[in-house]
């Protein structure tokens, strides 16, 4: 594994270096005859990850694994918001990876399981799981073949599958994943009452919930407005409905939940732009509950494809931006005026907007450029 990178002077050396330039770094011999600059760099780009996904593992006596692991690892943040909502005694990670969620996940459990088939990788984790004093039973092999032998029943079943290729703009199935959920949904339901998948936020939610059975709860999780999650909770039995809850961590917003298929009965009153003007936060608008939400907080929509809504009377709860803003007429738009621009179903990208009227970029005021049923229009915060 890299026990010889746990020497003091190799460590002193990858402390000292944490913020050299790496590529010149990697074109030097290394200092030190047992280890390559490869391996030393391998752990200065890890502590750095470390440092902004996970840093419980900044400690004396941790290893870190080649990048792909680290990027392919959730972030600590969100991997303790889920560890809130599972509990048991039976825990299983079937793709452990670098073991950041099974980390946090397992903490309410007395019996972990780690299946993972990288067997460098599991190696680290078992080696950091040691030096953090955790325990756990690791397993290093295809979870295909654990479960043709598996005769053990578990509380949770967690599954973070990886991507097989990184083609972009790739509808994106759960046949492109590792494992296929598909292929293993009813050998996982058979054994554990509650099985947790893992997906990337681009995954079409009528997809999964055509495709999987046993849905139970989904919940879509988002860090400061950026969704990184769409988690999936697939129970033994077929529940007669699914759960939805929408987050977003480090906002003060509190979650929304909501049945899946309410938005299909939910419907929107239509106005022109009042004095409030609210605008969801991103994990709502990727549950597409664009109906549920004006009604549930008794806000009107600005048109059907302008997922803005409004109101005289602010609803404080709303779980996104609220803003105080005004229409104005495009004359009224000066020359080198700082805004947050926004336009959403409107003919001009930012950009655009920006370079017609020479405006700059930032500060505390927006600019929205939409629509309301009435055609075009521009709303200025006051
Ligand atoms: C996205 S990573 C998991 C990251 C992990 N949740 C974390 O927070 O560190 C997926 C892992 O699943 C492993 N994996 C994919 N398919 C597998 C299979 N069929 N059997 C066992 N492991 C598998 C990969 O090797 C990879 O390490």
């Amino acid at each position: 594994m890299g026990s010889k990178l746990l020497n003091k002077d190799i460590q002193n050396y990858i402390n000292a270096n944490l913020n050299t330039d790496l590529h010149a770094l990697l074109l030097k011999k290394s200092p030190f005859p047992e280890v390559s600059m490869q391996e030393i760099v391998q752990q200065i780009k890890g502590k750095q990850v470390a440092e902004r996904k996970f840093p419980f593992l900044l400690k004396e006596g941790i290893i870190f694994p080649p990048q792909l692991n680290l990027e392919q690892s959730s972030s600590e943040k969100t991997a303790l918001y889920k560890s809130k909502i599972l509990k048991g005694n039976t825990f299983i990670d079937l793709t452990s990876g670098f073991g950041i969620d099974a980390y946090y996940l397992s903490q309410n459990f007395d019996h972990i399981t780690l299946v993972e088939q990288n067997t460098e990788l599991l190696e680290i984790v078992e080696h950091n799981w040691n030096t953090l004093g955790r325990q756990a039973r690791f397993i290093n092999k295809k979870l295909e073949d654990f479960l043709e032998q598996n005769q053990e029943h578990f509380d949770v079943i967690y599954l973070d599958p990886a991507r097989r290729d990184q083609q972009k703009n790739k509808v994106f199935l759960l046949e492109d994943l590792s494992p296929d959920i598909l292929e293993i949904q009813d050998t996982l339901r058979s054994i554990s009452h509650q099985v947790v998948i893992k997906l990337s936020p681009l995954i079409d939610l009528k997809y999964l919930v055509s495709v999987l059975s046993g849905i139970s709860r989904i919940e879509i999780i988002a860090l400061k407005n950026d969704v990184k999650e769409v988690v999936i909770f697939l129970s033994s039995e077929n529940p007669d409905e699914i759960i939805c809850n929408c987050v977003n961590l480090e906002s003060g917003e509190s979650a929304f939940t909501f049945k899946f298929g309410e938005e299909e009965r939910a419907e929107s009153e239509y106005s022109e732009p009042e004095k409030y003007i609210y605008i969801p936060n991103n994990a709502i608008l990727k549950a597409g509950v664009f109906n549920l939400i004006s009604q549930q907080f008794g806000l009107k929509k600005l048109h059907p494809n302008s997922h803005f809504y409004t109101s005289s009377e602010k609803k404080e709860d709303f779980p996104g931006r609220i803003l105080e803003m005004e229409s104005i007429d495009s004359k009224n738009i000066k020359k080198k005026e700082q805004f947050n621009i926004i336009s959403k179903n409107y003919p001009l990208k930012p950009e655009e907007i920006k370079k017609k009227y020479g405006l700059k970029d930032g500060g505390d005021h927006y600019l929205i450029f939409t629509q309301s049923k009435k055609g075009k229009i521009i709303l200025k915060s006051v």
